[in-house]
C-alpha cells in the first residue's frame, strides 16, 4: 500500500522560534485527531530543521524534510548543504527540483539525477518535484515535459531505488496566480505519471509510488484532489503555515 503524506514546505518562511512555534500547534492538534493512514512531513529551512527533527524524533507518523541539497557529496562548495549533514541531523527526506529552485536557481534535469543518486546513496527519500510553467501548459506541452523532467530525473533508477522516491506533481501555472486546477486536470497529470512509471518498470512499481500534489492545496479544496484516485497526498506551501490550515488538509483523508 503506498503512503498517504502531506508535507509542509515552508520554503523561506519561519525563524527558529516561529518554526517551533508551529510545530508545537500543529503536533498538538495532530495528536488531539490522529490520522492513522497518512503521515505529516515538516520541511523548514536548513537552519530549522535539527531542531525540528529532534521535535518529531520518535513519532512513527512524523518525520522532517530538507528543502534541497547540493549535488556533490562535500568539499569546497562554500554554502551549500549536503544529504550526509542533513541525514545526520535527523531529517528523512529532501525535496529535490522544486518548481523554485527550478526557476530560479536553474536546476536542470541532469543536475537533478545526480542529487537524487546522492539522497538515495545516503539512504534517504527524494520528493522529486515536477510540473509545468503556464506557457507549457497552454501549448498542451504539459506532458511532454513532466513527462522528460521524470525519465532524465528518475528513470536511471533501480525500480528497488524508485520505490524509496516520493514524486510531487505542482502545476506551477496554478500556484499564486488566482488560476486554480480542477480536480480532474490534477487526477489527469498523476495517472499520467503513474503510466510512464508503470510502462518503464511495471504496474507494481508504479503503484507503489506516492505522488503527491502541490498545487495550492488548502483545507477547502484538499478532500478534491485527496478523492482522486492517483493522488496521495500533497506538498503544502503557504496553509502549511498555519497549524490549523495544515491539520485541516491532512484530516480530508479521514
Ligand atoms: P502553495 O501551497 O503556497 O501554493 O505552494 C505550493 C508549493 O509550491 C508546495 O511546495
Amino acid at each position: 500500500m503506498r503512503k498517504k503524506i502531506v508535507a509542509g514546505n515552508w520554503k523561506m518562511n519561519k525563524t527558529l522560534e516561529e518554526g517551533v512555534k508551529l510545530v508545537e500547534e500543529t503536533l498538538q492538534l495532530f495528536t488531539a485527531q490522529p490520522t492513522d493512514n497518512a503521515i505529516m512531513i515538516f520541511c523548514p529551512p536548513f537552519i530549522s530543521l535539527e531542531k525540528i527533527s529532534l521535535m518529531v524524533d520518535g513519532k512513527s507518523n512524523v518525520f522532517t524534510a530538507a528543502q534541497n541539497c547540493y549535488s556533490e557529496k562535500s568539499g569546497a562548495y562554500t554554502g551549500e548543504v549536503s544529504v550526509s549533514m542533513i541525514k545526520s541531523v535527523g531529517a528523512q527526506y529532501v525535496i529535490l527540483g522544486h518548481s523554485e529552485r527550478r526557476q530560479y536557481f536553474d536546476e536542470t534535469n541532469e543536475m537533478l539525477a545526480r542529487k537524487t543518486n546522492l539522497v538515495l546513496e545516503e539512504g534517504l527519500n527524494p520528493i522529486f518535484c515536477v510540473g509545468e510553467l503556464l506557457e507549457v501548459r497552454e501549448g498542451n506541452k504539459q506532458e511532454e515535459l513532466v513527462g522528460k523532467q521524470i525519465s532524465e530525473g528518475l528513470f536511471h533508477l533501480s525500480a528497488e531505488e524508485l520505490q524509496k522516491v516520493v514524486i510531487a506533481y505542482e502545476p506551477v501555472w496554478a500556484i499564486g496566480t488566482g488560476k486554480v486546477a480542477t480536480d480532474e486536470q490534477a487526477q489527469e497529470m498523476h495517472a499520467f505519471i503513474r503510466k510512464i512509471l508503470a510502462a518503464k518498470y511495471n504496474a507494481e512499481v508504479a503503484n507503489e509510488i506516492s505522488i503527491l500534489y502541490g498545487g495550492s492545496c488548502k483545507p477547502s479544496n484538499a478532500a478534491g484532489f485527496f478523492s482522486q484516485k492517483d493522488i496521495d497526498g500533497g506538498l503544502i506551501g503557504g496553509a502549511s503555515l498555519v497549524a490549523t490550515d495544515f491539520v485541516g488538509i491532512i484530516n480530508k483523508f479521514q
